[in-house]
């Protein structure tokens, strides 16, 4: 039924696409891209363009008969990228993907040829005999066509080298053709294309998009990253152990993907890290452990965010958390000089901040009374940020932040106009306040009042500096260098903060959430405020942060049981359900654990920076798109009656 529907749809796609662009003597489909009413039945998937109808086992073997052979052609003996000017006179064979064809005449035909290194022109030349095999099937070739060619390798003279090519010096006089797999279909769009196709077009014929330049590149990056990764930790005694995707529900922080059994009533919850498996393995003797780990979260997504994404896990025992931050330097070292050829900070230790100020780097305006603290934010005259920009920006989190127009008028008066000026304390001065801030006429002023103790990850206005910047980036009024690597650690982050609202844990009116996760430590000389003001205590908590961006995150873990339960039961207020869901950790703390502690990169988000990309999308092989859909499978997607039976589920509305 399904290839009846698909011929159907097949030969309504012929219909819409009546020609060929026969503009460079090329078979070129026409893409999708040009075609808006295709590309959205493509996106609403009633375009049934991926499967291939077939009548009877006739038309299999004429196909087979025709090329599409399985291993009776010669190996190949380059690769299209790796020819130079030292293979000149060697005979090649070549095998790869057929890109767009110029034919000038029946007697000089040019063909590029691309593989994973690179691309290399193929040329037919002359009228002899022995090449019309050559000749018919180079005419008859349609664009992403694989092939295998014979062929010589010859010196380009002149005006035919071509400076912009890798290979450009030489090319491949053609002896032979063979087509190992012709595009059986219109592709809905051309990797070799310049523009892109849409992203969710890309999304779904993902390995189409994988063959483009910049994405081999990447996901080779990230290969040899992983390599170089894997080589650190063996070389300083760590051990990779694998621990279990088919994980359970616990209320660790992040809302979890759960996985329903054929038991009914049971489930497994997929790892949002292996956070608590680590721990275990610390208990087990394991000492050093690490692991590219598939980590699961089932959060809104942004650009340096999936549902599905991979750390580089690491936790080790009796190591303090300046030996980890060591072990971590020294890995994030091996990694940027492999790759980007670059000794970070000159083999010195990276620099590090304390959170309270990370967070307060903003420009410290006044105190006002009642705990809290007027901050502002300078953009000069010379950022021409129109005002429409401005005012979106000024709209967070359901308010308005002040923004102020410097001007010849209020230059010694905006402050006093502000709403929350009787407020302020003591005196204001904007002389002061001009000169503290460089405040001059032109300029524009965006406010806000926050607490003057700083918890949970961003304040409003630090929300705006990353937004700001990347507009002012847009508009290319502000050039951030990308081969520029600020690391930088942050450290003193507060053990507890306030929960995130909405949760995306049931918080049921609690009043306080591990700010990273409920089994770091808290910092010793705190203990005592444990229980008069956990909101004080400090944790033995670091993030790494890049370029703005937090690429990694842990903590020294608690090892006493007894002050493990204390914290899930007595200030995270978990009930008896909740907190026994943890029991297998704290019995394993019971059981003799040494001290611990450990960190995960974000490996995805570390590639991205290494690749010079804004988008985690483009460092993963098989990304969930923006709405976290894997659209090249079509998932998530339903189940028959059947298996819902044998779940035990009844979806509703
Ligand atoms: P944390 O939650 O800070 O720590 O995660 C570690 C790092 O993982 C990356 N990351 C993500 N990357 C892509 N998509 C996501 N949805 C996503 N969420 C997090 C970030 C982050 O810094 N178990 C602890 C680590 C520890 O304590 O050892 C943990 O998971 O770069």
């Amino acid at each position: 039924m399904h290839a009846i529907r698909a011929r159907h749809a097949a030969s309504a796609f012929r219909r819409l696409t009546p020609s060929w662009n026969r503009q460079q003597g090329i078979r070129l489909p026409l893409t999708l891209a040009h075609l808006p009413l295709t590309c959205r039945q493509l996106s609403s998937g009633s375009f049934q363009g991926t499967s291939v109808s077939i009548e009877s086992f006739a038309e299999v073997q004429a196909e087979l008969l025709e090329g599409a052979t399985f291993g009776d052609y010669p190996s190949r003996t380059h690769k299209c990228g790796d020819l130079n000017k030292t293979h000149v006179g060697e005979q090649v064979v070549l095998t790869g993907w057929a890109q767009n064809i110029r034919k000038f005449s029946d007697e000089l035909i040019f063909l590029p040829l691309r593989d994973h290194s690179g691309t290399v022109q193929l040329v037919l030349k002359g009228s002899e005999e022995g090449k019309d095999g050559a000749r018919k099937r180079l005419q008859d070739l349609t664009a992403e066509s694989v092939i295998c060619v014979e062929g010589r390798v010859v010196k380009r003279e002149g005006s035919a080298v071509n400076p912009k090519m890798a290979t450009g010096e030489i090319e491949v006089d053609l002896a032979s053709i063979r087509v190992l797999n012709k595009t059986h279909k219109t592709l809905p769009f051309l990797p070799s294309n310049q523009s892109l196709a849409n992203e969710e077009i890309r999304l779904k014929y993902r390995c189409l998009d994988l063959r483009r330049d910049t994405l081999q590149r990447n996901i080779r990056t990230r290969s040899l990253a992983a390599w170089v990764i894997r080589d650190y930790f063996i070389q300083n005694d760590f051990v990779e152990v694998e621990t279990p995707m088919l994980f359970k529900s616990t209320p660790e922080g992040a809302r979890e993907f759960v996985v329903p059994t054929r038991n009914s009533g049971s489930f497994y919850a997929l790892p949002q890290s292996p956070q608590q498996y680590k721990q275990l393995l610390m208990a087990s003797g394991i000492d050093r452990y690490f692991q590219i780990a598939k980590c699961f979260r089932d959060e809104d997504l942004r650009a340096d965010r999936q549902p599905e994404f991979t750390q580089i896990d690491l936790e080790v025992s009796f190591g303090s958390a300046k030996d980890i931050q060591t072990l971590v330097e020294g890995l994030v070292r091996s990694v940027w000089h492999k790759i980007k050829g670059v000794d970070l900070f000159d083999g010195e230790p990276f620099p590090r901040m304390n959170y309270q100020l990370a967070m307060s780097k903003i420009q410290h305006v006044v105190d006002i009374t009642g705990d809290s603290i007027l901050e502002a934010i300078v953009l000069k005259s010379d950022m021409k940020l129109p005002s429409s920009d401005l005012k979106a920006l000024s709209q967070q989190d359901n308010r308005v932040l002040p923004v102020v127009k410097i001007s010849e008028k209020n230059i010694q008066t905006w402050l006093h106009k502000l709403p929350f000026t009787e407020r302020i304390q003591g005196s204001i001065n904007e002389d002061m306040v001009n000169a503290a801030l460089d405040v001059q006429i032109g300029d524009s002023v965006i406010l806000n009042t926050r607490p003057a103790f700083l918890s949970g990850g961003q304040t409003v206005l630090g929300k705006v500096r990353l937004e700001l910047a990347s507009k002012l980036q847009a508009k290319g009024l502000l050039q951030i260098p990308s081969a520029q690597y600020n690391f930088l650690w942050i450290e003193g982050f507060p053990l507890f903060s306030p929960p995130e609202t909405p949760s995306p844990v049931e918080n049921d009116g609690r009043k306080l959430a591990a700010t990273h996760h409920p089994f770091t430590a808290p910092v010793a000389e705190d203990l005592p405020l444990l229980a008069s003001s956990p909101e004080k205590v400090r944790g033995q908590h670091y993030d790494l942060v890049l370029n703005g961006v937090e690429i990694g995150g842990g903590s020294i873990r608690i090892h006493s049981p007894k002050l493990q339960t204390y914290v899930f039961e007595k200030i995270l207020q978990m009930t008896p359900e909740e907190s026994g869901r943890f029991s297998h950790l704290v019995d394993a703390l019971s059981f003799g654990c040494p001290p611990h502690g450990g960190l995960a990169l974000g490996f995805d988000r570390m590639m991205a920076i290494l690749c010079e990309t804004a988008s985690i999308r483009d460092v993963i092989a098989f990304p969930k798109s923006a709405s976290g859909r894997d659209l090249v499978v079509g998932s998530p997607s339903g189940l028959t009656e059947q298996q819902l039976k044998e779940y035990r589920i009844r979806v509703t509305e």
